[in-house]
């Protein structure tokens, strides 16, 4: 047996995204000519390498739609019935192409909040929904210019506005248009949740430059979290998605690879598994398990996670990714790794492709935004959105996650709840961060992800030095 000391003396460093700097190298190609299309599974590649955890204030159908509208993916939570998780795949599926996000109001929102979003987003029409997102009716421009700016919208809701299901099609919404002289018309779901708007100029001309993420069926890309444990939920959602992906925090567990095993044998969907976050975890899932289509990889780094304050364990999305991303070289397997947990920018997903990642998960980022389930909050005049992990005590309490953190399995919270800064629509989100993305793999000298992997050289940086490679000794304005 190894000595005490040697094991604290030679214990390896988990070096994670703070304490990192990407080297700048020779660049052959300008940033605008960065590549930063991936693969998320084996199967299913996507345009824009970040993609949105599956948790009940970040995903469900109206963010999952959002983001394969975008050429992303969505991962629908499982912290709900099999039911409503099958109705959320189905939306996903039935949605059409040219649902465009715009942000909703809540009755009681002001008039001068509907006429500044109406300025932002160019738009004449706003839904108003309640606590649940359920359409409770749409604003239009020319009663909020005519009302008073401190009124409620709730006074000034129209019920009357034709409204599109979401297997609508274009002629359809186009007719429906044409008839009630609107240009835009709001989608909902069969049970009225409220996920976009139709609008008149989509129809006639496709955005530039978007390409939405595709299934094998041609329809938008889905996929959604599923248990091990629960063959059951993973056969019915199997029929709606195209990937399954195993949602517990430690995947590196004889019940969970032994159960997996099972199920992979179960459904046609391509599986990513996880989390997980070392060579041996990898090893032991990839020799053990016989599909293997994806794996997610982080322990303990997420915005909301006590994890690695509650146990002492972790294993920090870098220094994860680049011991599963080995693992996968040495036995030559090219499975998608999705660093997952953390990433609080574009810099940081740049550092995780550094080190093997193919692309990230990030619920932070995505929390705040319009298309996140949870309502828009102000406080003292400043705009904030609900966020909590999934592990948390109000999550768990919910009951449904009967393994991930519940209190039957495990009796401690090891997550928490938060507020974030409202960050506006999804669309806004992914422009800045591919902007930021193609420029930093410009520095490195990479023309793609997989460019990332063989050239971006890595230096570990003092906190002094942390310290002076961001805007410092000024008063920012
Ligand atoms: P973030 O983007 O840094 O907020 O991290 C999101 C990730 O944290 C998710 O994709 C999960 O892997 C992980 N996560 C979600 N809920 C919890 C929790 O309650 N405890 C620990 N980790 C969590």
């Amino acid at each position: 047996m190894v000595s005490f000391r040697d094991k604290l003396v030679h214990a390896p460093v988990a070096y994670t995204f703070r304490d990192v700097i990407i080297v700048p190298g020779f660049a052959e190609v300008e940033p605008s000519e960065v590549d930063l299309s991936t693969k998320v599974t084996k199967s299913f590649s996507i345009k824009v390498p970040i993609v949105s955890s599956p948790m009940d204030t970040v995903t469900e159908e109206r963010m999952a739609i959002t983001l394969a509208r975008l050429g992303s993916l969505g991962v629908l939570h499982r912290n709900c019935s099999k039911e409503r998780a099958i109705e959320m795949a189905r939306n996903v599926k039935e949605a059409s192409e040219v649902i465009d996000s715009v942000p909703t109001l809540s009755p009681n929102d002001s008039v001068a909040r509907a006429l500044e979003l109406m300025r932002e987003y160019d738009i004449d029409v706003l839904p108003v929904v309640d606590g649940d997102g359920r359409l409770l009716g749409t604003v239009i421009k020319v009663d909020v210019l005519l009302s008073l700016s401190e009124e409620p919208v709730a006074s000034i809701v129209r019920r009357d506005i034709p409204i599109l299901d979401t297997a609508a099609d274009v002629s359809y919404a186009a007719s429906l248009m044409r008839e009630s002289k609107l240009t835009a018309l709001p989608v909902v779901t069969k049970d009225g949740r409220y996920l976009g708007f139709i609008r008149a100029e989509m129809l006639s001309t496709r955005e530039k430059g978007v390409e939405p993420s595709r299934g094998r069926d041609g329809r938008l890309l889905c996929a959604a979290a599923i248990s091990p444990f629960d063959i059951d939920r993973a056969r019915a959602l199997d029929r709606y998605v195209d990937i399954l992906v195993i949602d517990v925090a430690h995947f590196h567990n004889r019940n969970c690879i032994n159960a997996t095993k099972r199920l992979v044998k179960e459904v046609s969907a391509d599986v990513v598994i996880g989390n997980i976050g070392t060579y041996k975890a990898a090893e032991d899932v990839v020799t053990g398990i016989e599909r293997v289509d994806g794996l997610r990889v982080g322990i303990s780094s997420g915005s909301i996670c006590s994890t690695g304050e509650v146990t002492g364990a972790a294993a920090p999305t870098l220094f994860a990714v680049a011991e599963v991303a080995d693992a996968l070289k040495d036995y030559g397997l090219e499975i998608p790794v999705i660093a997952d947990g953390g990433i609080r920018s574009a810099a940081d997903a740049a550092k995780a492709f550094a080190v093997g990642a193919w692309c990230v998960m990030c619920g932070y980022l995505f929390a705040g935004c319009d298309e996140s389930p949870s309502p828009v909050v102000r406080i003292g005049g400043k705009l904030y959105k609900y966020y909590r992990g999934m592990g948390s005590h109000a999550a768990r309490v919910q009951r449904y996650i009967l393994d991930r953190y519940s209190p039957v399995a495990k009796h401690v919270a090891e997550g928490i709840e938060a507020l974030v800064p409202y960050r506006g629509p999804v669309s806004k989100v992914l422009r800045e961060f591919v902007a930021a993305l193609k420029a930093a793999l410009g520095y490195a000298g990479a023309k793609s992800i997989r460019d990332m992997w063989e050239k971006a050289r890595i230096a570990v940086i003092t906190e002094q030095g942390a310290g002076e490679i961001r805007p410092h000794s000024v008063e920012p304005l």
